[in-house]
């Protein structure tokens, strides 16, 4: 049997009953590709935390329909209110108190009192969302330490024989995470900067946006750890020229003369084609044979934040030596 499967109607009822049973199945979103299960079943959880490979409960996003089912999972404050129905649907995460009576499984929060909720906008994963009426816990569906998937067969070379199925829903339109709000206080905090501009929420709130980054403290968000997206090559970044040996990941126009293989993100300078393009360009650069990728400097500006954010990370990892 095929693991990947068209996301068509019959396949998402299919997948909604693997999903009942406390199966795993990885579905598109607008953001990345997302390893989904029952968010109400500790042991489907626990499915998803053994099929990545992760060493570490990490709390995962909780994806729903919509914002009332929202509500009804988690507390939402004036402000988180007025976030959610700003961007939602779409790839922008809020973290909320968890209301006290909610079918939430303990695991998926990592025992947190707080939980991560997001509305996706892609048309598959709103439909599997309708059809199995479950809330679900979706990371995104790679091994662990690998970078996201943004296209179906991403997500078979890492998860293949552990996924019931995965429907294919094309490559994601955005192709970075979601941006990661704490909203449970007075003002929001920035966890993690993703497919939502600063900007944009910046411009909405008419404020500036504090980030958790720049706080004193552990991080709050476990995404935040320096090497969590790392390709195994390693990443030089601000390269202006490539070095012998080294693979290039390039963006814009001129680019420095290079040996294969080289992707350009975007030969335009678009910074919207490039985050789409990212973590394609690198798992094909991230080769046998390819020590460093030499990354051409990225403006930090509207989705730059968030690619260059990945993109550090990726350079910090230190278990690649
Ligand atoms: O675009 C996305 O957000 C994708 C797609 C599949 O929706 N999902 C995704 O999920 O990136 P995941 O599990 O890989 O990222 C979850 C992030 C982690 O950094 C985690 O620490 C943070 O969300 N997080 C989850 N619950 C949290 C909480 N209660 N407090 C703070 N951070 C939390
Ligand atoms: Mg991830």
């Amino acid at each position: 049997m095929m693991t990947v499967v068209p996301a068509n109607p019959e396949m998402i009822e299919a997948a909604a009953r693997h999903l009942a049973l406390g199966r795993l199945v990885a579905f598109p979103t607008e953001t990345v590709y997302g390893l989904g299960a029952d968010a109400t079943s500790g042991r489907a959880v626990a499915g998803i935390f053994e099929a990545k490979g992760r060493s570490r409960f990490n709390p995962l996003i909780v994806h729903v329909a919509d914002v009332e089912e929202a509500r009804g999972l988690a507390l939402f404050t004036p402000l988180a209110l007025r976030l959610a129905k700003a961007f939602w649907p779409g790839p922008l995460t809020l973290v909320v108190q968890r209301r006290v009576d909610d079918p939430l499984a303990d695991l998926v929060t990592a025992g947190l009192g707080t939980v991560a909720l997001r509305v996706p906008a892609h048309p598959v994963a709103r439909a599997l969302l309708a059809a199995s009426g479950l809330p679900l816990a979706a990371p995104s569906a790679n091994r662990s330490g690998h970078v996201s998937p943004t296209r179906a067969e991403h997500v078979a070379a890492d998860l293949g024989s552990r996924v019931a199925l995965i429907l294919d829903g094309g490559p994601a339109a955005l192709g970075l995470e979601s941006t990661i709000l704490d909203a449970t206080g007075v003002r929001p905090v920035l966890l993690r900067s993703g497919a939502v501009t600063t900007e944009s929420i910046e411009a909405m709130l008419g404020a500036g946006l504090a980030r958790a980054a720049a706080m004193a403290g552990a991080p709050r968000s476990p995404g935040q750890l320096a090497s969590h997206y790392a390709p195994r090559a390693r990443l030089r970044l601000e390269a202006r020229e490539v070095r012998p040996g080294e693979a290039l990941l390039a963006f814009g126009t001129p680019v420095p003369p290079a040996a294969e293989p080289a992707i350009n993100l975007s030969a335009r300078g678009d910074l919207v084609e490039a985050a789409a393009n990212l973590f394609a360009a690198l798992r094909a650069l991230d080769q046998p044979g390819v020590e460093t990728i030499a990354v051409m400097p990225i403006p930090g500006t509207g989705l730059g934040e968030a690619i260059n954010d990945r993109l550090r990370r990726g350079a910090a990892r230190e278990d690649h030596l």
